[in-house]
C-alpha cells in the first residue's frame, strides 16, 4: 500500500511517499480502516522530527486523524458496532496511508451528512471546543465570547458551537481574510484583527464597555485578552499555537473575579471516560441535524502532495482543517 513513512527522523519536506509499505496489522481491540481522507495536524510536523511527546518506534507511518470505511479484511472485535464497509472517522497512528489500524474506542460512526474530508478533521478539534465551552466555561445564551485564531481548526469549531449555544461571538484572527472566513463559515457576529495594536479597545466598544464573558484561546493570547474580559469572565486555555507558554499576572485575575480554566481533551479518556460519549452524542446530533458543519481548507491535498499541505500549515496559511484526500468515494481498488 501507499504510505508516508518516517524511516529516520527528519522534516516532512525530506520524506516522500512510499508505494510498497506493508499493510498494518490490527492488534487486540483494533479495527482496520481504508483511509479516504486524513486530517493534517501541527503535531505531525513535530512527530516526523522526533519532537512530539508521542514517539513511535522507527519506521512508522505519519498521520493520526482519518475518515474512511471499515476494511473488508478487518477483524471485528467483540462488541464492535461496525461491519466491513461502514463509514467511520477517528484516530490511529499511520493515517497518511491507504489503510490504518485503530483502537475501537477511537473510532466513531461518520454521519451521512458529513463527507470523508470533513470527517477526517473532527476527532480532536470539535470535542475540544465543545467541552471547553459547555463543560468548562458553562457558556450561557446571550453571553459574549471572544475566540482567538477563530479561523483555525479548533477556533472555527468554537465559533460555530458558541453560536449554536446562543452566544454573541467576536472572532479574533491575524488577518482580514481569516476574519471573513470566521464570519462566512463560522457564523461569527464580529471580527477583530489582533495584529492591530490596541485591538482590545474594539472588543470593549462592541460589548458596550462590558468586555467578553468567555475567552477561548488556542494561541497564547490570555494576557492580551484579559484587557477586554468582563467581570466574572472565564478564560479558556486551549493551546499555545504562537509557541510561548504565558505567565499570567495574578492581580489581573483577582481584580475582575476572573476564572482561568484549562481544557485538555486528550486526558478525558484517562480521568473522565464517562464524559467522552456524552460529548460525542451531542456533537453527532449537531452534525446530523446540520446545526454544525465541519469546515475544511479550500485546497485539498493528495497523499503525493501531503508535504505541501503540512508546509502551508507551518506557514500559517491554512484555515479550517487542512485535509489530505487518500482515495475517492468510488475507488475501484476496494
Ligand atoms: N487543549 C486541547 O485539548 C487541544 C486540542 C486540540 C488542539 N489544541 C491546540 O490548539 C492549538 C490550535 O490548534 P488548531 O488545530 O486549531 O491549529 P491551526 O488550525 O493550525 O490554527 C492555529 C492558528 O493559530 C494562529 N497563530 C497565531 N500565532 C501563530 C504562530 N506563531 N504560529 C502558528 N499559528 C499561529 C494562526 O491563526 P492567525 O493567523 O489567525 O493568528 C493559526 O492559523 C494548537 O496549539 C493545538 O495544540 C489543544
Amino acid at each position: 500500500m501507499r504510505g508516508f513513512v518516517v524511516s529516520e527522523l527528519k522534516h516532512h519536506s525530506e520524506i516522500s511517499l512510499s508505494s510498497n509499505v506493508p499493510e498494518p496489522k490490527a492488534g487486540p481491540g483494533q479495527v482496520l480502516v481504508d483511509v479516504y481522507s486524513a486530517g493534517l495536524n501541527f503535531f505531525d510536523i513535530l512527530q516526523s522530527q522526533g519532537k512530539y511527546q508521542n514517539k513511535p518506534p522507527l519506521p512508522f507511518v505519519l498521520g493520526t486523524e482519518f475518515a474512511g470505511r471499515i476494511s473488508k479484511d478487518s477483524p471485528i472485535p467483540e462488541g464492535c458496532p461496525y461491519k466491513p464497509g461502514d463509514r467511520v472517522f477517528g484516530a490511529g497512528q499511520g493515517s497518511y496511508a491507504d489503510k490504518v489500524a485503530a483502537d475501537l474506542e477511537r473510532v466513531l460512526p461518520l454521519p451521512d451528512a458529513i463527507t470523508y474530508d470533513q470527517g477526517a478533521g473532527l476527532f480532536v478539534t470539535w470535542p475540544t471546543s465543545y467541552e471547553a465551552l459547555v463543560g468548562r466555561a458553562e457558556l450561557k445564551p446571550g453571553e459574549w465570547v471572544l475566540v482567538t485564531a477563530a479561523a483555525g481548526g479548533v477556533g472555527i469549531a468554537a465559533v460555530q458551537l458558541a453560536k449554536v449555544l446562543g452566544a454573541k461571538v467576536i472572532a479574533a484572527a491575524g488577518s482580514e481574510a481569516k476574519l471573513d472566513i470566521a464570519k462566512r463559515y463560522g457564523g461569527a457576529d464580529y471580527g477583530v484583527n489582533y495584529s492591530n495594536p490596541g485591538w482590545q479597545k474594539e472588543v470593549l466598544k462592541l460589548t458596550n464597555g462590558k468586555g467578553v464573558d468567555v475567552i477561548y484561546d488556542p494561541v497564547g493570547l490570555i494576557n492580551d485578552s484579559l484587557k477586554c474580559i468582563a467581570w466574572k469572565g472565564r478564560a479558556l486555555i486551549i493551546g499555545f499555537a504562537a509557541g510561548t507558554i504565558e505567565k499570567v499576572p495574578m492581580n489581573l485575575v483577582l481584580l475582575k473575579n476572573v476564572s482561568l480554566v484549562g481544557l485538555h481533551w486528550g486526558a478525558y479518556s484517562k480521568f473522565e471516560q464517562e464524559r467522552v460519549p456524552v460529548v460525542w452524542k451531542a456533537l453527532l446530533d449537531l452534525f446530523s441535524s446540520g446545526k454544525a458543519r465541519p469546515v475544511t481548507y479550500s485546497e485539498i491535498y493528495s497523499l503525493e502532495k501531503l508535504s505541501d499541505g503540512l508546509a502551508a500549515l507551518e506557514r500559517r496559511e491554512t484555515w479550517g482543517k487542512a485535509i489530505a484526500r487518500v482515495r475517492e468515494e468510488n475507488d475501484s481498488r476496494l
